[in-house]
């Protein structure tokens, strides 16, 4: 029987539950149910102060609406992410794996930001001042004005940005932080959802644009109650392959700006150097295009990437074939891998099957099908691509060829970088570059295969 007033809470949904057990009712999780005390019962308000309440007041759909204003911080990848800067007031949670540099970021992001006048703090849970301050000196930005220190507490922060007028303020990690209010330790689901919760209200009600950091599990959530990303106004991940020192900004959830914008960033010794014109990054210019490879001429947001699709497909050695895939998601390397057998007669069962991003991107566009198609079906004919030739298209389980959107950017900045041809969903002729149609998959892998380019 539960203690008066514990409650079981999941560490991975938030669920509350009054009875232990090994599985989350609420997530299917096992082992996550944790005990914690609830001054309150779930839900239940406190009882009015006073009289004061007056009760809503409406409004209509037709009265003005102004922009947002916003506060550039003077990273420019970073406010385009944000949707042409921060908004004051606003949370914005970041997400990402331990060491892919969101300290780093949003050090820069704060210093840059207080070097054109914004008043910054940078609040940090998880290192000493000394150490944020020396990242801060490699980086080049000991001359910033921003106000650091080494906090958990969340009501000594409170209190001390209470006392003090800030523009933007940067809270490293809201797992380490924690309210004397509450019993659980610190990084439980309760903790972090109080901390975060007051932090947004200090957001709204004095109008500074908060930054948390949060941490990610190692399945890619953001550890912590899933709550947080709805208190939340944005939720970022920055994201990077081990090894490469490409790193990427994404928006998941924006209340002020789209999702689907990437900013672009390289580390080196001085910190994160912003990639302004990143459709080249991720392209393998030199030397001869082997068998296997195909470039694919992608949008990430409002800007368009190429990208070399590198697959190899080799004799099985095993019973069950391997497929690995880096970069791209796995169902939909299943699914054109079927069709592909299905409706072009191109088999894989009894061959593996590797298929690679170059360069550490992540795709999620679907008209990367025919270059995932393209460069899998090259390896397994053993018939390269030309060197000058891009491809774009969506297929569907039909096999058939579908058009893809803003054909016109992809095909320029494909002319931009040298390429003279593309492999796509219907023949066009272009000043700049001559697409090859194949309204079926079928036809454009019989091209591929009789080095055939009309
Ligand atoms: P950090 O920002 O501490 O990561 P996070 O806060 O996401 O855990 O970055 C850590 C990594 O970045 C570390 O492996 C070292 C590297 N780094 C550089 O390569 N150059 C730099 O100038 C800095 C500051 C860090
Ligand atoms: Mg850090």
């Amino acid at each position: 029987m539960a203690r008066d007033g514990a409650v079981y809470v999941c560490q991975s949904c938030g669920a509350v539950q009054t009875k232990w057990s090994g599985q989350c009712a609420g997530c299917g999780a096992w082992n996550t149910l944790v005990e914690e005390t609830q001054s309150r019962p779930p839900g239940a308000m406190a009882p009015a102060k006073s009289a004061r309440t007056r009760g809503l007041a409406f409004e209509g759909l037709q009265d003005e609406v102004l922009p947002p204003a916003r506060i550039a911080t003077g990273v420019d990848e970073f406010d385009r992410v944000c949707g042409g800067g921060v908004v004051p007031g606003s949370a914005i949670l970041l997400g990402g794996d331990p060491g892919v540099g969101k300290s780093t970021l949003l050090m820069q992001v704060a210093g840059q930001a207080a070097r054109r006048g914004v008043a910054c703090a940078y609040i940090s849970g998880e290192e000493a001042v000394e150490q944020v301050r020396g990242r801060a000196q490699r980086m080049g930005l000991g001359d910033a004005p921003v106000k650091l220190a080494a906090e958990t507490s969340l009501r000594e922060i409170l209190e001390g940005l209470k006392r003090e007028k800030f523009d933007l303020v940067v809270i490293d990690s809201i797992q380490t932080m924690w309210s004397d209010a509450h019993e659980a330790g610190p990084g439980s689901v309760t903790q972090v959802r109080a901390a975060a919760g007051e932090l947004v209200r200090l957001a709204k009600k004095r109008g500074v644009a908060v930054i948390l950091v949060g941490h990610v599990t190692k399945e890619g959530a953001i550890a912590g109650p899933r709550v947080v990303e709805h208190m939340v106004d944005a939720v970022f991940a920055f994201e990077g392959e081990r090894g490469y020192p490409f790193r990427i900004l994404r928006g998941a959830k924006n209340r002020f700006g789209a999702t689907d914008e990437i900013g672009v960033f390289e580390m080196g010794d001085a910190g994160l150097a912003e990639v302004k014109n990143p459709s080249a990054l991720f392209l393998n210019t030199s030397g001869e295009r082997a068998a296997g490879a195909a470039v694919f001429a992608g949008i990430e947001g409002s800007r368009p990437v190429l990208v070399e699709f590198q697959a190899l497909v080799a004799p099985s050695a095993y019973g069950t074939p391997r497929r690995a895939v880096v970069g791209w998601d796995s169902g939909r390397l299943a699914m054109v891998l079927a069709v592909l057998e299905a409706r072009c007669g191109l088999g894989f069962g009894d061959r593996d099957v590797y298929l690679n991003v170059a360069g550490g991107l992540r795709i999620s566009e679907p008209a990367a099908d025919l270059a995932a198609a393209a460069a899998l079906a090259s390896s397994a004919l053993d018939q390269a691509l030309p060197q000058d030739c891009v491809v774009f298209g969506e297929i569907s389980l039909s096999g058939e060829v579908r058009p893809v959107s803003r054909m016109d950017s992809r095909v320029k900045e494909a002319a931009k970088l040298g390429f003279r041809r593309a492999l796509g969903p219907a023949d066009v002729d272009t000043a700049a570059l001559r697409i090859t149609g194949a309204a079926r998959l079928s036809e454009a892998i019989r091209r591929i295969g009789e080095a055939d380019w009309g």
